[in-house]
């Protein structure tokens, strides 16, 4: 009832009476007042008005389930949520969830981790109160070496969703980094458990730099924070909200074909390294040329000297010749 009364609060122009509030969950005055109080402990600072009811008046910066559950408007993404103000690594806790039969697009928050778990064994750093840390368990009915495509959905739809959060120029650096500045602020981690032709179930881990003001030293010339870039602070459960519709929208309509097709266009237009000379850290034999885009399949298309190569993502990590980007 607490998310419920926090969803209906957030809403509302004016005041909600309190009336209102017990005929809509059918609760005595008693029961709506202490769920407004647990709120107000929280730190939503709540006006209570004689003959008018109650009024939301601050939001505070919390990424809880209810604060999250207030504002989502998807159709079935997250709705199963787990949130936890501190935990090893979210994408551990998924794939735990994901053997144990957990639901389809189940979402996992924490304010920290400490064990968060970056790219090809390195760390990710979770301040709480700076960053967002979330996980989704998802269950395609797909063969597994298409699954790389799915960081690229997930890519797209946080691209979009902090570009819209922003305003900020926000691009992504095949395939799995969003980048503005050319600093990165957002990476991702896709795990998972599979036959040789059969996905159990995919954990893709994102993590989003939004307050952080400093960096450990080697990695501080190449990332940033949206407070960094944009100067100013944001409600973290607002940005979650929208990479979620971002997301469920955007792999619907990578479902409706199973590749990249409907998202293309779009996609390449966000693309960082387009039409720039990257290089392919190809453990076989690393290569230089210019990137033109992404194909259905997702790989990025390099243009060298002799011929056209098709990259996959699974494989090889991507770098501008001149420095990250
Ligand atoms: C990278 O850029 O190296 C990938 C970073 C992925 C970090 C996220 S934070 C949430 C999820 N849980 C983890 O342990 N890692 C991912």
């Amino acid at each position: 009832m607490k998310a419920e009364i926090l969803k209906m609060l957030r809403q509302s122009d004016g005041y909600l009476s309190g009336q209102q509030l017990c005929d809509h969950f059918q609760v005595s005055r008693t029961a709506v007042w202490k769920a407004i109080n647990q709120l107000k402990e929280e730190g939503y600072e709540i006006e209570a008005v004689r003959n008018k009811g109650y009024r939301i008046v601050d939001i505070p910066d919390r990424i809880t389930a209810d604060a999250i559950k207030s504002c989502l408007e998807t159709k079935w993404m997250a709705k199963n949520l787990e949130y936890y103000d501190e935990i090893d690594s979210t994408n551990n806790r998924a794939k735990a969830l994901g053997e144990a039969g957990g639901a389809d697009g189940t979402l996992f928050v924490a304010e920290t981790q400490t064990a968060g778990k970056g790219r090809r064994g390195r760390c990710w750093q979770s301040p709480a109160g700076s960053s967002i840390s979330m996980s989704i368990l998802l269950r395609p009915v797909m063969n597994p070496s298409d699954a790389p495509m799915l960081t690229l959905v997930m890519a797209y739809a946080a691209t979009k969703a902090l570009r819209e959060k922003t305003e900020l120029d926000i691009g992504i650096k095949w395939p799995n980094d969003l980048v503005v500045n050319g600093k990165k602020i957002c990476g991702m981690l896709t795990e998972m458990s599979a036959q040789f032709d059969y996905i159990n179930n995919i954990v893709i881990g994102i993590g989003i730099n939004v307050h952080n003001e400093s960096f450990p030293e080697e990695i501080e010339k190449t990332a940033s924070s949206l407070l960094l870039e944009c100067g100013h602070r944001f409600h973290r459960a607002d940005i979650i909200e929208a990479f979620l519709e971002e997301f469920e929208a955007a792999y619907e309509v990578y479902l409706k074909t199973e590749d990249m097709e409907g998202l293309q266009q779009d996609y390449n237009e966000l693309l960082v390294n387009m039409n720039r000379q990257v290089r392919v850290l190809d453990p076989k034999e690393p290569f230089e040329g210019k990137a033109m885009g992404i194909t259905k399949k997702g790989e990025l298309i390099v243009d060298t000297w002799e011929s056209r190569k098709l990259v996959s993502s699974g494989e090889v990590s991507v770098r501008g010749i001149y420095g990250y980007v």
